[in-house]
């Protein structure tokens, strides 16, 4: 087998499940086809930024090449994490509190930007209690790992985020899958296991913006039937907080279910310019609990003094017109994004929302995509598995309200042009085979 065809073939499910006695020794397949694919140029993965974030920047992959293009692979949707007001509250925070603070928040590890941050969240998604966590990551699974019980019951969708789908997997041995997005399915899920358990808790999670598809479900009737059968609704809004919705409140806004929703779970780290995650709920007890119990809460370090400031202050941006304006051309600049792809014959994933997503299907012909989409200086994410099931590859672009349109449909013509040669070039290969 050629080193290339090593390097497009298999994935990383292929060495998820590892066994034998040398639990070292046991990694070495993996690192033996990451290094094929790192030879043969078809590994995008840990690339490093050598120039801030900006709509264009500069990056430097693992093979040592360095290219600047045009970035649509960050999450920061707003465009805030080079805004001066951003960077002056993060300057402020520094002088006034330093770079740390050395302790977990249950003991001393909160400040009063830490506090006002809660402040500033409850506002946001008009839920009065609100917990930090370091990360979304750690919020999702320290909020499920809190409060469900091995007996108790999780359905989920089953392209819910990994955060998500390891909090469940870690909290329960009764986890169910449901079809992507189906209401109707959830609601059957849920009839039959509340015919047979009326004694155990049921915690339903979803997301706002599923961001490798772009879609969202219907949350105002999820909300309805899980109240129907005594169920808990969790909801991760971690990529539409912000870019969307009326004053940044994402789906939840959009769908009229603001303050509705029984946990709404939050990443800071997309929109808000820095790092940081959050639960919020109606309850006081709730959090109260999570705060005892969540993992990631009580056991990490609290947020630092410059995260909480960046972040009070990026909430700030996105409630004011200011964030109305922004996201008005992030809006734009996706929208554009989308058209010019279409009109190339490439359609993408779900709904418009800030996130482009553009079906490939094979990892070989994603692989090489990639690969020719950097060298022609457009930056953005080659998903495989495990972000996506195998077979289900994509490409996805980032926008972002400093993009210019011409700068969207430019990326769309690279991107069209980086698909045809990759397939292209697997059809030769498949052929010399
Ligand atoms: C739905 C969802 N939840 C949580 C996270 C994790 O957020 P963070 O980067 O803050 O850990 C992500 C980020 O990829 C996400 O997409």
């Amino acid at each position: 087998m050629s080193s290339l065809t090593t390097a497009l073939s298999k994935s990383a499910a292929h060495f998820a499940r590892v066994s034998g006695k040398d639990l070292l020794a046991r990694t070495e397949d993996y690192a033996r086809w990451r290094a094929a694919r790192l030879d043969a140029e078809v590994w995008p993965f840990s690339r490093v930024l050598q120039a801030a974030p900006g709509p264009t920047t500069v990056i430097r992959d693992e093979t040592g090449r360095e290219v600047e293009g045009l970035n649509f692979g960050s999450h920061d949707y707003l465009g805030l994490s080079y805004h001066p007001a951003i960077r002056a509250a993060a300057e402020r925070a520094l002088r006034d509190l330093g770079p740390h603070v050395s302790c977990s928040p249950i003991l001393q590890g909160n400040t009063w930007l830490s506090r006002a941050l809660e402040d500033a969240i409850a506002g946001l998604v008009g839920m009065e209690h609100v917990l930090l966590f370091p990360t979304g990551w750690g919020a999702g699974f320290g909020i499920i790992t809190a409060l469900v019980r091995p007996d108790d019951h999780i359905v989920m969708d089953r392209l819910a985020h990994a955060s998500l789908q390891q909090g469940a997997q870690a909290a329960t041995r009764n986890l169910h899958h449901h079809r992507h997005l189906d209401v109707d399915a959830t609601e059957q899920l849920l009839r039959d296991l509340r015919a047979k358990d009326a004694e155990h808790a049921i915690l339903v999670i979803s997301e706002g913006l599923f961001s490798m598809d772009s879609d969202t479900p219907d949350l105002a009737r999820l909300q309805r039937v899980c109240r129907a059968y005594d169920a808990t609704l969790l909801v991760d809004v971690a990529h539409d907080l912000g870019p969307l919705g009326p004053g940044g409140t994402g789906q939840l806004g959009l769908q009229g279910v603001l303050a509705d929703v029984d946990l709404v779970v939050g990443s800071m780290s997309k929109t808000f310019a820095s790092n940081g995650g959050f639960l919020a709920t109606r309850s006081a007890a709730v959090k109260q609990y999570v705060k005892a119990y969540g993992g990631p809460h009580i056991f990490s370090s609290g947020l630092s003094p410059v995260q909480a400031g960046v972040l009070v202050e990026a909430v700030r941006i996105v409630r004011d017109a200011e964030g109305e304006a922004r996201r008005a051309r992030v809006q734009a600049v996706a929208g554009a994004l989308r058209a010019a792809c279409e009109q190339r014959g490439l359609p993408c994933y779900g709904v418009p929302s800030p996130i482009v997503a553009i079906p490939v299907g094979s990892e070989k012909v994603a692989r090489l995509a990639a690969t020719r989409l950097f060298a022609r200086g457009v930056f953005a994410h080659l998903v495989e598995f495990p972000a996506v099931p195998v077979g289900a590859a994509r490409l996805r672009l980032l926008g972002m309200s400093e993009h210019t349109e011409a700068q969207a449909r430019h990326a769309a013509e690279q991107v069209s042009a980086s698909i045809a040669e990759a397939r292209a070039e697997v059809e030769a290969l498949q052929s010399a085979a």
